[in-house]
């Protein structure tokens, strides 16, 4: 029995099929390759498929007996969801639909979903349980609320039992350098820094110094990339176990402002990395930091990288080897 991994070749996509084949586990991937990378991936078969092609992804299942369904695949960034939402609405909703689709009809009754802090907007309290309120102050917030739903009525009518993984800031690489992040265009804070020592850009901008912090840039809560890899590897053992459906926030639990990133970057690197302050971005609540509290008691997961030098070293070590990406 097979697991079908969506959006695999993507970064946490990638870093999970990784995981999961250290575990020995059986593995298939579909990604239409719009933002993963082939080259992420070494001994699975890949699909080279989008998700919005009910009939090719209908053979995908056919070929292969799919027991559980990890689902990555998605447009995922902030900004772009803002200029671009039909284009969000159309490929993170329709694919999720024809994906659940194609489980109903085939038997597979067990998803981990890829959520995000996205669904909480400005949040109501620090740090964010799984309780606070869900308010989206984007589109792709919004895409990913609504797919947590379709996925909380498609189990109450067919029995496919989900859990949803709602991470905060992804960060870091695989421990051997071989897979990374890397995206075009960029747009992440980590990555971004480390393009300054890597000779791709001249210095970092700082998006704000007036928030109501301890230096007054923005703070954020970043989890090792291998960290939320686990934590799916985890989720699937829940479900596997016959537990009911559920949802996890993912995060340390602890911040750190774009100041301190900085600075911790230039410890790791050894390269002065100059920076500017700008003026703020759009839609940046001031803090983000995650109880994971939920997921340490019911999933039994542990974040292995607490520290965010560890996880600046892992990023920097792909980056220093990778400075073009794949
Ligand atoms: N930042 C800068 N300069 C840059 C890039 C980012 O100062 O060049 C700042 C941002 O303003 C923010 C912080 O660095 O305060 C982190 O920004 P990222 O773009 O790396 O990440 P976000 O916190 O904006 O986004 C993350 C995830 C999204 C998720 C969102 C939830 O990447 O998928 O958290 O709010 F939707």
């Amino acid at each position: 029995m097979a697991i079908l991994v969506t959006g695999g070749a993507g970064y946490i996509g990638s870093h999970t099929v990784k995981y999961l084949q250290e575990r020995d586990e059986e593995i298939v991937v579909v990604d239409n390759l719009k933002n993963g990378h082939r080259e992420a991936l070494d001994g699975v078969k890949l699909y080279p498929i989008d998700l919005r092609n009910q009939e090719v992804l209908d053979r995908v299942f056919k070929e292969h007996s799919i027991s559980s369904v990890i689902h990555f695949a998605a447009n995922s960034l902030v900004g772009e969801s803002m200029e671009h939402p039909f284009e969000y609405y159309h490929n993170n909703l329709y694919g999720t639909m024809n994906l659940l689709k194609a489980m109903k009809e085939n038997g597979t009754c067990k998803i981990v979903f890829s959520s995000t802090a996205a669904v909480y907007g400005e949040p109501e309290e620090t740090p964010i349980t799984e309780n606070c309120g869900t308010d989206p102050t984007n589109p792709y917030g919004e895409t990913k609320l609504a797919m947590e739903k379709m996925m909380k009525w498609f189990d109450q009518a067919y029995g496919i039992r989900y859990v949803s993984l709602r991470y905060f800031n992804a960060a870091g690489a695989h421990y051997t350098g071989l897979i990374g992040e890397a995206h075009d265009p960029e747009t992440h804070l980590i990555p971004l820094i480390l393009q300054v020592p890597s000779g791709k850009r001249e210095k970092i901008f700082i998006f704000g110094d007036n928030y109501d912090t301890n230096d007054g840039t923005c703070i954020r809560d970043y989890i090792h990339v291998m960290d939320l890899a686990s934590a799916h590897g985890k989720a699937l053992d829940y479900l596997r176990k016959g537990n009911s459906s559920n949802i996890f926030n993912l995060g340390n639990g602890r911040g750190y402002s774009v100041m301190e990133v900085i600075e911790k970057a230039r410890k790791v690197t050894e390269h002065p990395i100059p920076a500017e302050v700008e003026k703020r971005r759009a839609g940046d609540p001031a803090v983000l930091v995650a109880s994971s509290e939920k997921a340490k008691k019911i999933l039994d997961w542990e974040p292995r990288y607490e520290d965010l030098q560890m996880i600046i070293e892992d990023a920097w070590r792909w980056h220093r080897n990778h400075p073009k990406g794949y």
